[in-house]
């Protein structure tokens, strides 16, 4: 293998026919060319045998909300390895590279899709935010009449969608303020991606939220066996959100509206006469890596004031590794590097875990990944990492 270093510009398209080889797809212009409207060849990195690209990895630039604030983040994409290369410790070669560049960039938090969990947690990723899954029946009661009057079905343009979203990005940990660019990723629709189903339509509530959906019309020996594809809601108010699921839910000759990666705190859940009626299932969605413990740490704001010294590991990033003293109040957070004895012992994968505010640091105690050495300090700091808006959601798959 020769040694890992950025694609040139002229390289990409060999990268990218490895990128499908080893996700098991066929190569696609127009996939490609949208990927390579967001991802820089500085930011990307390759392994060649020979003249035969083996492996790939880029980030995108995301300007993620936390609680309280951005962060520049690296939204790592483009992982592979060929087929023919695999097990061999490429990615882990890969990935060493890229949290040192991300590093010295001066990137403080990476995070990621995964195509399957138990590969990046050996990285230091932890889950940063879930997900819903949900299957709901049409025509699904609501606990309260919703007026559905004034709802407009459109072209999903960004001009029409944007004035939502840059309104409301803020205050939903996980989302980003979409440049252009995003917005036509957002909207490609290619017919190789839409699963038999209609193109992307977006209904509109004026400048006060929309949802994306699909519909995919059915027939079977009963009739009508449709089905309502929602891809993104967003809505500034909560007579907004209801108005639009109302729509969705009440498409004729559909029988079921799915919903893959609702919020965990999808207002539709608590909108349900019968909550379970919508079969939600749990899943893993981003997962964080802290590059920069301290500078990650600092970034974000916290709810409740906490002292607490942490003694994190991180077998990939030496430069995390040791103790840390958090102090967060109301004027921002601090975190140095202490001798002073530790108060909690984890991983760097337990604050990725908890730094979107998504996944408590009880619960990862609770698996036994955290170790209280004074007690109250596990109780105080996961009150502390905890955030009182809205569940971290991330909506886009990049
Ligand atoms: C996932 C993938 C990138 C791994 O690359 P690789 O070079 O084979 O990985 P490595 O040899 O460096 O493996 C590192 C470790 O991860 C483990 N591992 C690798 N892939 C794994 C997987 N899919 N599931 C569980 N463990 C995995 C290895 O067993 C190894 O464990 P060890 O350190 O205990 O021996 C590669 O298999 C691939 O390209 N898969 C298809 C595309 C894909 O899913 N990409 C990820 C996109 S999010």
């Amino acid at each position: 293998m020769t040694a890992i270093r950025p694609f040139q510009a002229d390289e990409l398209v060999a990268a990218h026919a490895a990128l499908e080889l080893a996700f098991g797809s066929d190569p696609n212009a127009a996939d490609r060319d949208m990927d390579l409207t967001l991802l820089r060849p500085e930011d990307t990195l390759g392994a060649w045998d020979g003249d035969t690209v083996i492996a790939t990895a880029g980030y995108y630039d995301l300007p993620l909300t936390v609680p309280g604030g951005v962060v520049d983040v690296a939204g790592v994409t483009w992982v592979s390895v060929a087929p023919t290369h695999r097990r061999q410790g490429i990615v882990t070669q890969l990935m060493q590279r890229q949290l040192a560049d991300l590093h010295d960039a001066g990137r403080p938090v990476a995070a990621l899709w995964a195509s399957e969990g138990a590969i990046y947690q050996r990285f230091g990723y932890g889950p940063g935010s879930w997900q819903l899954n949900v299957e709901v029946p049409a025509g699904a009661a609501f606990t309260r009449p919703v007026d559905v009057s004034g709802l407009r079905v459109v072209q999903p343009t960004e001009q029409a969608l944007r004035p939502v979203l840059d309104r409301e990005v803020g205050g939903h940990p996980g989302w980003w303020a979409r440049s252009s660019e995003w917005w036509a990723y957002r909207l490609f629709d290619p017919e190789h991606r839409r699963g038999g189903s209609t193109t992307l339509r977006a209904v509109v509530d004026g400048d006060r939220g929309y949802a994306l959906y699909r519909t995919k019309n059915e027939w079977g020996p009963a009739g009508p066996n449709g089905h309502v594809v929602v891809v993104e809601v967003l809505a500034s108010d909560p007579e907004s959100e209801a108005r639009l699921w109302r729509f969705l839910l009440d498409q004729d000759l559909m029988r079921q509206v799915r919903g893959w990666g609702q919020p965990v705190d999808s207002p539709l859940l608590q909108l349900l006469s019968e909550p379970r009626s919508a079969q939600a299932r749990l899943s893993d969605a981003l997962w964080v890596r802290l590059v920069d413990v301290p500078g990650a740490l600092v970034r974000r704001t916290y709810p409740t004031e906490v002292e607490v010294v942490l003694e994190v590991t991180d077998r990939h990033c030496p430069w995390n590794s040791g103790r840390w003293r958090l102090a967060t109040g109301a004027g921002g957070a601090t975190c140095t590097a202490t001798t002073d004895p530790a108060d909690l012992s984890l991983d760097v994968r337990d604050l990725g875990a908890a730094y979107l505010g998504g996944t408590t640091l009880a619960t990862r105690a609770a698996a036994g990944w955290v170790v209280e050495s004074s007690p109250g300090a596990l109780a105080a700091t996961s009150v502390a990492f905890g955030w009182p808006g809205r569940a971290p959601h991330c909506p886009m798959v990049f």
